[in-house]
């Protein structure tokens, strides 16, 4: 049966008001990535990495953030396509989710999930998290970090991710620049395979010149109008 893997980035939830990481002004909500995104940070400042996931957490679960028509879309292929069809997703929200895809990975952790340091077990997250965080799990308290592979650590399910990309016979890649390894070389791994690839950005990405196919555009626009085809192909 057909497969198709789908990656995508923080530009697909652009319009879903959350912003991405390499804006113009090199910063991500006003912090440097090193300052909040690595373990180093985590060691040296805890309190600021708490803060701002906290933060971050918060405004995922705002009114003002909800799944957009490329996430739906993403579902509806789901549903309607006779093979599998697998979203990776590098972002940490969970909008493929409330968008209504069930085939899911997060390569690069999840906000709305702890990670306790004590039990190596994870537990759901709506709330804030501090160095005074107890596990639910365990019990332990203070060992609680954020669920999320920072700079410089493996990304997460990198076996399931190459298996399925090896029988893959379309890969996309969504609102992602291509600037972060292992994701931005799935595209050459697909292509050795024989996949069709390809690129739905709203700008040219660092590595579009591997795909066959590029498509640019805002999401909401380019990926309910690629799925549409997809499923009229129906293969
Ligand atoms: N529709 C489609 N694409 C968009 C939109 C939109 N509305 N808005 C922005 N984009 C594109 C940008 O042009 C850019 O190429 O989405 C891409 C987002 O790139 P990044 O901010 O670099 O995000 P991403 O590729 O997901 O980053 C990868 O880097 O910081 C780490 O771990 C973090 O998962 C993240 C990883």
């Amino acid at each position: 049966m057909a497969r198709i893997v789908i990656l995508t980035g923080a530009g697909i939830s652009a319009e879903s008001g959350i912003r991405t990481f390499r804006a113009a002004d090199g910063l991500w909500e006003n912090h440097r990535v090193e300052d909040v995104a690595t373990p180093e940070a985590f060691r040296r400042d805890p309190s600021l990495v708490y803060r701002f996931y906290n933060l971050r957490r918060e405004q995922l679960l705002s009114d003002e953030v909800a799944a957009n028509a490329a996430h739906e879309a993403l579902a509806r292929l789901e549903d309607a396509f006779p093979g599998e069809v697998l979203v990776v997703t590098q972002n940490i929200d969970d909008l493929h989710e409330r968008g209504g895809s069930e085939n899911v990975i997060h390569m690069h952790g999840e906000l709305l999930q702890s990670w306790c340091l004590a039990c190596d077990g994870r537990t759901e997250t709506l709330g804030a998290v501090d160095a005074g965080s107890a596990c639910a799990g365990c019990g332990v308290v203070g060992r609680m970090r954020p669920d999320i592979v920072w700079f410089g650590e493996i990304p997460y399910a990198m076996e399931r991710i190459e298996e399925a990309l090896t029988g893959c016979r379309i890969f996309a890649a969504i609102g992602t620049s291509g600037n972060v390894y292992p994701a931005a070389g799935f595209v050459r791994f697909a292509d050795s395979v024989g996949a069709h690839t390809v690129e739905l950005n709203l700008e040219a990405s660092l590595v579009h010149s591997a795909f066959a196919e590029v498509r640019q555009g805002p999401a909401t626009e380019v990926v309910p109008q690629w799925v549409d085809e997809v499923i009229a192909a129906g293969r």
